[in-house]
Protein backbone atom coordinates (compact mmCIF):
# COMPACT_ATOMS: atom_id res chain seq x y z
CA UNK A 1 0.00 0.00 0.00
CA UNK A 2 0.99 3.32 -0.84
CA UNK A 3 -0.17 6.12 1.70
CA UNK A 4 0.30 9.83 1.63
CA UNK A 5 -1.00 12.09 4.06
CA UNK A 6 -1.65 16.02 3.76
CA UNK A 7 -0.40 17.74 7.35
CA UNK A 8 -1.22 20.77 8.77
CA UNK A 9 -2.75 22.08 11.94
CA UNK A 10 -5.70 23.04 11.61
CA UNK A 11 -6.76 20.43 8.66
CA UNK A 12 -10.40 19.41 8.64
CA UNK A 13 -11.26 21.83 5.53
CA UNK A 14 -8.33 19.81 3.52
CA UNK A 15 -9.99 18.44 -0.01
CA UNK A 16 -6.59 17.42 -0.57
CA UNK A 17 -7.81 13.53 0.56
CA UNK A 18 -10.68 13.97 -1.85
CA UNK A 19 -9.02 14.97 -4.83
CA UNK A 20 -5.97 12.69 -5.08
CA UNK A 21 -7.99 9.58 -3.54
CA UNK A 22 -10.29 10.61 -6.68
CA UNK A 23 -7.19 10.61 -9.58
CA UNK A 24 -5.99 7.35 -7.48
CA UNK A 25 -9.47 5.55 -8.81
CA UNK A 26 -8.92 7.38 -12.32
CA UNK A 27 -5.41 6.62 -13.05
CA UNK A 28 -5.92 3.20 -11.62
CA UNK A 29 -3.63 3.36 -9.00
CA UNK A 30 -5.39 0.76 -6.54
CA UNK A 31 -2.96 0.27 -4.04
CA UNK A 32 -2.39 4.23 -3.50
CA UNK A 33 -4.16 6.23 -0.27
CA UNK A 34 -4.23 9.43 0.86
CA UNK A 35 -5.74 10.91 4.18
CA UNK A 36 -5.37 14.15 6.20
CA UNK A 37 -3.48 14.71 9.50
CA UNK A 38 -4.25 17.28 11.93
CA UNK A 39 -0.20 17.49 13.99
CA UNK A 40 1.61 19.65 16.01
CA UNK A 41 5.75 20.44 15.84
CA UNK A 42 6.76 17.98 17.76
CA UNK A 43 5.29 15.51 15.28
CA UNK A 44 7.17 16.27 12.13
CA UNK A 45 10.31 14.65 13.10
CA UNK A 46 8.36 11.16 13.36
CA UNK A 47 6.16 11.82 10.05
CA UNK A 48 9.38 12.54 8.09
CA UNK A 49 10.56 9.24 9.82
CA UNK A 50 7.81 6.84 8.50
CA UNK A 51 9.03 8.29 4.54
CA UNK A 52 12.57 7.25 5.57
CA UNK A 53 11.16 3.56 6.74
CA UNK A 54 8.66 3.61 3.68
CA UNK A 55 5.42 2.81 5.91
CA UNK A 56 4.50 6.54 4.28
CA UNK A 57 5.01 7.57 0.49
CA UNK A 58 4.71 10.83 0.27
CA UNK A 59 3.18 14.24 2.32
CA UNK A 60 1.70 16.93 1.12
CA UNK A 61 2.59 19.62 4.15
CA UNK A 62 0.10 23.19 4.65
CA UNK A 63 -0.24 25.77 7.24
CA UNK A 64 1.79 26.18 9.37
CA UNK A 65 4.30 23.94 8.99
CA UNK A 66 5.25 24.28 5.34
CA UNK A 67 8.93 25.87 6.83
CA UNK A 68 9.56 23.81 9.66
CA UNK A 69 9.37 21.02 7.68
CA UNK A 70 12.70 21.71 5.37
CA UNK A 71 15.52 20.40 8.70
CA UNK A 72 13.93 17.39 7.70
CA UNK A 73 14.17 16.90 4.36
CA UNK A 74 17.69 15.58 3.08
CA UNK A 75 17.35 17.34 -0.21
CA UNK A 76 15.16 20.27 -1.42
CA UNK A 77 14.13 20.89 -5.45
CA UNK A 78 15.55 24.23 -6.31
CA UNK A 79 11.70 26.16 -6.02
CA UNK A 80 11.43 25.12 -2.51
CA UNK A 81 15.00 25.75 -1.76
CA UNK A 82 15.21 29.14 -3.04
CA UNK A 83 11.34 29.84 -1.32
CA UNK A 84 12.51 27.88 1.91
CA UNK A 85 9.07 26.84 1.59
CA UNK A 86 8.05 22.80 1.12
CA UNK A 87 4.51 21.81 0.38
CA UNK A 88 5.50 18.46 -1.19
CA UNK A 89 7.85 15.31 0.04
CA UNK A 90 8.23 12.63 -1.83
CA UNK A 91 11.20 10.14 -1.24
CA UNK A 92 13.75 9.15 -4.00
CA UNK A 93 17.02 7.18 -3.67
CA UNK A 94 16.44 6.72 -0.50
CA UNK A 95 16.68 10.45 0.38
CA UNK A 96 13.51 12.04 1.64
CA UNK A 97 12.96 15.43 -1.12
CA UNK A 98 11.00 18.74 -0.73
CA UNK A 99 8.98 20.33 -3.33
CA UNK A 100 7.27 23.46 -3.63
CA UNK A 101 4.58 23.19 -6.16
CA UNK A 102 3.02 26.30 -5.10
CA UNK A 103 4.34 28.53 -7.17
CA UNK A 104 3.11 26.75 -10.51
CA UNK A 105 -0.14 26.05 -8.86
CA UNK A 106 -0.17 30.14 -8.40
CA UNK A 107 1.03 31.07 -11.78
CA UNK A 108 -1.88 28.25 -13.37
CA UNK A 109 -4.27 30.26 -10.93
CA UNK A 110 -3.64 33.81 -12.51
CA UNK A 111 -3.32 32.52 -16.33
CA UNK A 112 -7.18 30.98 -15.80
CA UNK A 113 -8.09 34.82 -14.61
CA UNK A 114 -6.88 36.27 -17.98
CA UNK A 115 -4.27 35.87 -20.41
CA UNK A 116 -1.99 38.94 -19.95
CA UNK A 117 -1.12 39.56 -16.32
CA UNK A 118 2.04 41.59 -17.22
CA UNK A 119 2.87 44.55 -15.78
CA UNK A 120 0.45 44.88 -13.20
CA UNK A 121 0.68 46.16 -9.69
CA UNK A 122 -0.41 44.01 -6.95
CA UNK A 123 -1.31 44.17 -3.54
CA UNK A 124 -0.20 41.37 -1.02
CA UNK A 125 -1.41 40.41 2.21
CA UNK A 126 0.15 38.55 4.34
CA UNK A 127 3.56 37.34 4.48
CA UNK A 128 3.35 33.48 5.74
CA UNK A 129 5.22 30.23 4.28
CA UNK A 130 3.36 30.39 1.10
CA UNK A 131 3.48 34.23 0.17
CA UNK A 132 7.20 33.73 -1.08
CA UNK A 133 5.39 30.97 -3.41
CA UNK A 134 3.18 33.84 -4.59
CA UNK A 135 5.83 36.19 -5.12
CA UNK A 136 7.91 34.01 -6.62
CA UNK A 137 4.94 33.02 -9.25
CA UNK A 138 4.10 37.04 -9.83
CA UNK A 139 8.10 38.01 -11.14
CA UNK A 140 6.97 35.46 -14.11
CA UNK A 141 4.47 38.52 -14.93
CA UNK A 142 7.14 41.25 -14.46
CA UNK A 143 4.90 42.72 -12.75
CA UNK A 144 4.89 46.75 -11.97
CA UNK A 145 5.15 46.87 -8.66
CA UNK A 146 4.38 44.59 -5.30
CA UNK A 147 3.19 46.08 -2.35
CA UNK A 148 3.27 43.53 0.79
CA UNK A 149 1.53 43.77 4.10
CA UNK A 150 1.50 41.51 6.79
CA UNK A 151 0.54 41.95 10.80
CA UNK A 152 4.16 41.18 11.81
CA UNK A 153 6.17 43.24 9.29
CA UNK A 154 9.62 41.82 10.12
CA UNK A 155 8.43 38.66 8.21
CA UNK A 156 6.95 41.28 5.27
CA UNK A 157 11.03 42.83 5.55
CA UNK A 158 12.34 39.07 5.40
CA UNK A 159 10.15 38.28 2.57
CA UNK A 160 11.52 41.40 0.80
CA UNK A 161 15.45 40.60 1.50
CA UNK A 162 14.92 37.25 0.26
CA UNK A 163 13.65 38.75 -3.25
CA UNK A 164 16.61 41.46 -3.09
CA UNK A 165 17.08 41.65 -6.97
CA UNK A 166 13.47 42.82 -6.99
CA UNK A 167 14.34 45.34 -3.86
CA UNK A 168 12.58 48.14 -6.42
CA UNK A 169 9.31 46.79 -7.31
CA UNK A 170 8.73 45.59 -3.91
CA UNK A 171 7.46 48.03 -1.24
CA UNK A 172 5.96 47.22 2.14
CA UNK A 173 3.03 48.68 3.93
CA UNK A 174 1.99 48.76 7.75
CA UNK A 175 -0.71 46.46 8.65
CA UNK A 176 -3.74 48.30 8.86
CA UNK A 177 -2.95 50.60 6.27
CA UNK A 178 -5.24 52.17 3.74
CA UNK A 179 -5.04 49.99 0.62
CA UNK A 180 -2.90 51.85 -2.63
CA UNK A 181 -4.29 53.95 -4.96
CA UNK A 182 -4.97 51.48 -7.38
CA UNK A 183 -3.78 47.89 -7.90
CA UNK A 184 -4.62 45.52 -10.73
CA UNK A 185 -4.59 42.22 -8.19
CA UNK A 186 -5.10 41.84 -4.61
CA UNK A 187 -3.83 38.65 -3.13
CA UNK A 188 -4.90 37.21 0.33
CA UNK A 189 -2.32 34.84 1.51
CA UNK A 190 -2.98 35.60 4.91
CA UNK A 191 -4.84 33.17 7.28
CA UNK A 192 -7.61 35.09 8.12
CA UNK A 193 -10.80 33.89 6.37
CA UNK A 194 -10.38 30.08 7.18
CA UNK A 195 -12.61 29.81 9.99
CA UNK A 196 -15.98 31.27 9.52
CA UNK A 197 -16.85 34.81 10.76
CA UNK A 198 -13.20 36.03 10.40
CA UNK A 199 -12.81 39.17 8.36
CA UNK A 200 -10.06 41.60 7.18
CA UNK A 201 -10.48 45.01 8.38
CA UNK A 202 -9.52 46.73 5.21
CA UNK A 203 -10.95 49.77 3.18
CA UNK A 204 -11.14 48.91 -0.20
CA UNK A 205 -14.05 51.05 -1.09
CA UNK A 206 -12.08 53.27 -3.65
CA UNK A 207 -11.83 49.91 -5.41
CA UNK A 208 -15.09 50.21 -6.40
CA UNK A 209 -14.91 52.40 -8.92
CA UNK A 210 -12.46 50.20 -10.49
CA UNK A 211 -15.22 47.46 -10.88
CA UNK A 212 -14.16 44.28 -12.31
CA UNK A 213 -10.97 45.51 -13.78
CA UNK A 214 -9.25 44.22 -10.45
CA UNK A 215 -9.18 41.04 -9.61
CA UNK A 216 -9.62 39.43 -5.83
CA UNK A 217 -7.65 36.44 -5.16
CA UNK A 218 -7.97 34.85 -1.72
CA UNK A 219 -5.98 31.31 -1.51
CA UNK A 220 -8.83 30.01 0.76
CA UNK A 221 -10.35 27.39 -0.76
CA UNK A 222 -12.86 25.75 1.03
CA UNK A 223 -15.21 28.64 0.79
CA UNK A 224 -16.32 32.18 -0.05
CA UNK A 225 -14.08 34.77 2.59
CA UNK A 226 -15.86 37.67 3.15
CA UNK A 227 -12.90 39.06 1.82
CA UNK A 228 -13.95 38.20 -1.71
CA UNK A 229 -18.06 38.59 -0.90
CA UNK A 230 -17.45 42.08 -0.38
CA UNK A 231 -15.22 42.14 -3.37
CA UNK A 232 -18.03 40.77 -5.43
CA UNK A 233 -20.27 43.25 -3.57
CA UNK A 234 -17.89 46.05 -5.01
CA UNK A 235 -18.22 44.64 -8.27
CA UNK A 236 -14.49 43.06 -8.44
CA UNK A 237 -13.75 40.20 -9.82
CA UNK A 238 -12.79 37.30 -7.57
CA UNK A 239 -10.86 33.86 -7.53
CA UNK A 240 -10.75 31.36 -4.48
CA UNK A 241 -7.88 29.23 -3.76
CA UNK A 242 -9.16 25.76 -5.80
CA UNK A 243 -7.40 27.25 -8.95
CA UNK A 244 -4.47 27.63 -7.11
CA UNK A 245 -5.27 24.54 -5.00
CA UNK A 246 -5.40 22.12 -7.78
CA UNK A 247 -2.70 23.59 -9.83
CA UNK A 248 -0.33 22.82 -6.93
CA UNK A 249 -2.11 19.56 -6.40
CA UNK A 250 -1.74 18.49 -9.74
CA UNK A 251 2.10 18.83 -9.31
CA UNK A 252 2.83 17.33 -6.30
CA UNK A 253 0.65 14.13 -7.62
CA UNK A 254 3.26 14.32 -10.68
CA UNK A 255 6.27 13.91 -8.06
CA UNK A 256 4.95 10.84 -6.54
CA UNK A 257 3.28 9.26 -9.95
CA UNK A 258 4.65 10.62 -12.72
CA UNK A 259 1.41 11.34 -13.73
CA UNK A 260 0.35 14.47 -14.58
CA UNK A 261 -3.54 14.49 -14.26
CA UNK A 262 -5.78 16.58 -16.68
CA UNK A 263 -8.04 19.03 -14.52
CA UNK A 264 -11.79 18.67 -16.23
CA UNK A 265 -15.21 19.59 -15.05
CA UNK A 266 -15.33 16.56 -13.22
CA UNK A 267 -12.55 17.73 -11.40
CA UNK A 268 -13.78 21.21 -10.51
CA UNK A 269 -17.26 19.62 -9.51
CA UNK A 270 -15.47 17.06 -7.40
CA UNK A 271 -14.22 20.11 -5.37
CA UNK A 272 -16.53 22.94 -5.81
CA UNK A 273 -19.43 20.61 -3.97
CA UNK A 274 -17.74 21.27 -0.17
P1 LIG B 1 2.44 29.66 7.04
O1 LIG B 1 3.78 30.24 7.26
O2 LIG B 1 2.45 28.18 7.00
O3 LIG B 1 1.71 30.28 5.88
P2 LIG B 1 1.72 31.36 9.04
O4 LIG B 1 3.10 31.77 9.22
O5 LIG B 1 0.87 31.18 10.25
O6 LIG B 1 1.59 30.03 8.29
O7 LIG B 1 1.06 32.43 8.04
C1 LIG B 1 -0.17 32.89 8.19
C2 LIG B 1 -0.28 34.34 7.66
O8 LIG B 1 -1.53 34.86 8.09
C3 LIG B 1 0.77 35.27 8.21
O9 LIG B 1 1.01 36.29 7.28
C4 LIG B 1 0.08 35.83 9.46
O10 LIG B 1 0.55 37.07 9.92
P3 LIG B 1 1.78 37.14 10.97
O11 LIG B 1 3.01 36.96 10.16
O12 LIG B 1 1.68 38.46 11.59
O13 LIG B 1 1.55 36.01 11.95
C5 LIG B 1 -1.30 36.01 8.92
N1 LIG B 1 -2.32 36.03 9.98
C6 LIG B 1 -2.91 34.99 10.59
N2 LIG B 1 -3.83 35.39 11.48
C7 LIG B 1 -3.84 36.75 11.43
C8 LIG B 1 -4.60 37.78 12.09
N3 LIG B 1 -5.53 37.47 13.00
N4 LIG B 1 -4.33 39.06 11.78
C9 LIG B 1 -3.39 39.40 10.86
N5 LIG B 1 -2.65 38.46 10.18
C10 LIG B 1 -2.86 37.17 10.46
Amino acid sequence: MNKFLVIGNPIDHSLSPKLHNYWFKKYKLTNFIYEKKKITERDIKYIINEIKKGSLSGLNVTVPFKKSVIPFCDKLDKTAEDLQSVNTISKKEGKVIGWNTDSLGFQECLGHFRKDNKGKSVFVLGAGGVTASILDALWGYNPKKVYISNRTKKKAEDLKNQFKEKFQKLELLDWGDKPPGKCDIVVNTTSIGLRSGEKINLDFSDYKSFGDKILFIDLIYNHKTNFLKDAEKRGNSILDGKTMFLGQAKYSFNIWTNILPTIDEDTIKLISND
